[in-house]
């Protein structure tokens, strides 16, 4: 008797890969058709959970992938640098709706092709598609990890006459002996060679493109600390963003557990060694420094936290703006660019306590970026950006009818809770699983009609509302830098706690307006339903998931509170 085939579970779906001519656009277009409908997929890249994989338990998995789906992300990438995930993995995105675009484990290196090598790689790569081809969450198999970016713009100054031979080299890998493999075995998946890839267009140019990153073909992965995050402009419009992504340090209860007092600082040897990104530490402070004034407190150890927090907050609000500029380029071709069908920031999860690009700490605590997270994939989502000095807001939607919507766009001056002025427009349609524009005014409009409004006393928040219930989540735009903004007021945070069922009540009071308000909780392990929010109204209740059990007392206890104004 087979226990194992009793327990077993039945799922159904299709995919497709679809690379075909756009309209207008020079170049293919690079989506995921799943049961007949194009989806746009959003979600972040899976690293190992742990250092050590024997620590790492079903519950450990389940805690990250829940938070996954609770981010309203359906789609991980399962990166070539780490693992081939246990079986428990995979049965557990079956069942909770997260697809898998699945790396094998080959990254940023060349490969031997040798016999021993190859018979190695043969076996590994049968088993592995073997053991998972009957997991509907996988959709995609993918050969490597930048391999082909690696030969095509020479990361290993390989002399030109040499060339010839290391592609040589990756044909046989990928493509004579993995791909055909896949083929063999799985042909209800769609295979690429590599990401980034150019996908058909690669293929055209004998699997290694003269340019993987083309915005007009295919994946594309693509990482700047250097300008300004929060400008729009700087992000490629690319058919299917698969990487990309900010730092931040970890909170300050996560990297307790593994120091002492004197590696709270910034500069600290133990905050260098945790570092394992050349020049992460200072990449960071400069983008904090675009756009808020650097911790100045002469307490060591409140000026580390201070620090923290900023980091988190930049990259919430970085990552926000280029995933949201991912979402809204999803219908539309500019200058032959657009169509973007994913959005999978770098990373998901931490491997051990240490500041790096995941919006999940080591042990499961969410940074700031996975609430935010869990905004800017809602599924119906208005997004703000500015081009040349014109206020646009468009509605994202995943959702699949059309919907018949309001949309509220609010402004305040920064230093009142009473609204300067307020919009509502009726009748706003939101067509299905698409971006389209819903609203347009100049930024000098704006001003003019919320009088006494300047680019730094004021900010605009705004919002979708449906009939039967359905509401977006409150979006912000800035219309200058915090670190200019005029008229913000230090505020009296204030939190009333109490019991619910299963969960607990945050009752939130706030004197004046509050930018990025966090709320932690310190090791009390558990999520709160939002998090980092813009607070410009008096109250606003917040729901505590907690992951073990916990009393009103010890989370009065443990909580802390923080706005940027705590900043010193
Ligand atoms: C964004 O960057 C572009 C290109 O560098 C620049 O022209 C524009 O002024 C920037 N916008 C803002 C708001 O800084
Ligand atoms: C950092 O480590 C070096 C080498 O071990 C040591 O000489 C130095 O004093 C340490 N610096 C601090 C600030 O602890
Ligand atoms: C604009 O400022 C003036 C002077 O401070 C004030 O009297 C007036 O009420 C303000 N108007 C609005 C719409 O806030």
């Amino acid at each position: 008797l087979n226990l194992s085939f009793m327990s077993s579970q039945a799922y159904f779906r299709t995919v497709e890969l679809v690379q075909e001519p756009i309209p207008g656009s020079p170049g293919l277009s690079f989506y995921f058709r799943i049961n007949g409908r194009p989806i746009f997929l959003k979600g972040s890249n899976w690293i190992p959970a742990d250092s050590f994989q024997d620590r790492v338990t079903y519950d450990t998995l389940r805690l990250l992938l829940k938070s996954a789906a609770d981010a309203n992300m359906n789609a991980l990438r399962v990166w070539g640098g780490g693992v081939y995930e246990q079986d428990e993995f995979y049965d557990i995105c079956d069942e909770i709706g997260i697809m898998i675009w699945q790396d094998f484990m080959f990254a940023c290196a060349l490969y031997p092709t040798d016999q021993n090598y190859l018979a190695s790689v043969r076996a590994e790569v049968l088993h592995q598609v073997r053991r998972l081809k009957s997991h509907p969450s996988i959709i995609l198999w993918s050969g490597n990890n930048e391999n082909e970016a690696a030969i095509s713009t020479n990361w290993f100054s390989i002399p030109h006459a040499e060339r010839e031979r290391y592609i040589r080299d990756y044909l046989m890998l990928y493509v004579k002996n993995i791909r055909e493999i896949v083929l063999n075995e799985d042909r209800s998946r769609p295979f690429i060679a590599s990401s980034p890839t150019n996908g058909l267009e690669s293929v055209k140019e004998g699997w290694v493109s003269q340019n993987p990153y083309d915005t007009h073909y295919g994946d594309t992965h693509f990482y700047d600390y250097n300008n300004d995050c929060w400008n729009w402009t700087m992000y490629p419009k690319t058919r299917f963003a698969s990487e990309y992504g900010f730092q931040s340090w970890p909170s300050f209860s996560t990297i307790e557990k593994v120091s002492s007092a004197e590696d709270w600082s910034y500069v600290s040897n133990f905050s260098l060694h945790r570092q394992h990104h050349d020049s992460g530490n200072v990449q960071m402070l400069q983008e904090v420094g675009y756009h808020f004034k650097l911790p100045q407190g002469t307490d060591p150890v409140k000026r580390f936290k201070d620090t923290i927090y900023l980091t988190q907050v930049m990259q919430a609000q970085c990552t926000k703006t280029e995933t949201e500029f991912y979402r809204a380029s999803q219908s539309e071709i500019i200058r032959g660019e657009g169509h973007t069908m994913g959005a999978l920031y770098w990373q998901l999860n931490d491997i051990w306590q240490a500041p790096s690009w995941a919006s999940l700490e080591y042990g499961g605590k969410w940074k700031l970026l996975h609430y935010f997270a869990r905004n800017f994939f809602a599924p119906l989502l208005p997004v703000a950006y500015e081009d040349q000095g014109v206020l646009y807001i468009y509605g994202v939607s995943d959702l699949h009818g059309d919907q018949k919507l309001t949309l509220r766009v609010v402004v305040h001056t920064w230093g009142s809770l009473e609204p300067v002025c307020t919009l509502a427009k009726e009748g706003v349609i939101v067509k299905a699983q698409s971006a389209v524009p819903i609203y347009k005014e100049s930024i000098s409009d704006v001003l003019e009609r919320c009088r006494n409004c300047t680019r730094k006393s004021c900010v605009i928040t705004f919002c979708l509302v449906g009939e039967d219930g359905l509401q977006s989540p409150t979006n912000h735009f800035f219309l200058s830098s915090l670190k200019d903004a005029v008229g913000l007021e230090k505020t009296q945070l204030s939190a009333s706690v109490s019991k619910q069922d299963d969960t607990y009540i945050f009752v939130l009071q706030t004197t004046a307006i509050a930018p990025f308000v966090s709320m932690d909780v310190g090791s009390i392990k558990g999520r709160f339903s939002d998090n980092g929010f813009l607070m410009t109204e008096k109250k606003k209740v917040v729901v505590f998931y907690p992951w073990e059990p916990t009393s009103v007392e010890e989370l009065e206890n443990s909580l802390t509170l923080t706005s940027l104004l705590d900043v010193v």
